[in-house]
């Protein structure tokens, strides 16, 4: 069972939890720490894609016609928060591969861990989608408060937020800016060290994802 507050899941699942272990230890590689990090994705997405509203089409299979259910109307759009959040893309393409792709470009400053904005594209129209922001980190929660700000200035208004690992400052800066969105987090870890690091956390996921410093 998955324990959730409210418009918030976090996961419970060993298999989730198993590779998530994998992803903290210092000795992970790029190769393998990028291909956990879209299997986590993938198997999160499962879940949180649950409420796409479906439609039931005609098909004819190899017996006879029948009524069957698809995933209807406008879809899905991704909306990675770059860097580290691309990293969880194609993890979530793997269940959706029709949804669009936007970015979101922020950076922490190292002083104030701020977000800046430095690039911003998104699907147009975004009104009738359900978007789902991926980043694997929730550290301060200004990252992500900040995207959401962005995607509803756009006109987004279905969103749903999902990281790997969340920082309890984090989740609650996130829901307390934006009470409408549903927020999915790997694991909720104990608390943000002087850097605003995540504690245990994996260090810094961008580094680790793309394989630089
Ligand atoms: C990391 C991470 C989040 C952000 C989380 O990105 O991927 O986007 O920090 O921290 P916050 O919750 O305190 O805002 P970073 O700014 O290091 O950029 P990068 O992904 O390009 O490495
Ligand atoms: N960003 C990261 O990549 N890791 C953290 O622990 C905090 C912010």
């Amino acid at each position: 069972m998955d324990f959730s507050m409210e418009n918030v899941t976090v996961f419970t699942h060993p298999l989730i939890q198993h590779k998530i272990s994998i992803l903290r230890d210092k000795r992970t590689g790029t190769n393998e720490f990028r291909a956990l990090i879209e299997e986590i994705a993938m198997l999160m997405g499962f879940e949180a894609l649950r409420d796409l509203p479906l439609q039931d089409v005609e098909v004819e299979t190899p017996i006879e016609t029948c009524m069957t259910p698809m995933i209807a109307g406008k879809k899905m759009a991704v909306v990675p928060i770059l860097r580290a959040g691309l990293g969880m893309v194609n993890g979530i393409l793997a269940l959706v591969p029709s949804a669009k792709v936007g970015h979101i470009g922020l950076y922490r400053d190292e002083v104030t861990h701020e977000p800046h904005e430095y690039y911003c594209k998104l699907p147009s129209p975004i009104e009738q989608r359900t978007i789902v922001v991926t980043d694997p980190m929730l550290a301060t929660g200004g990252s992500a408060a900040a995207a959401v700000d962005f995607i509803k200035q756009h006109g987004g208004r279905n969103i749903k937020f999902m990281a790997i690992i969340a920082a309890p400052e984090g989740l609650k800066r996130l829901r307390e800016a934006h009470p409408d969105i549903q927020i999915y987090i790997g694991h909720l870890d104990r608390q943000l060290n002087d850097n605003a690091y995540i504690c245990p956390g994996l260090g810094d996921a961008g580094d680790r994802i793309f394989g630089t410093k």
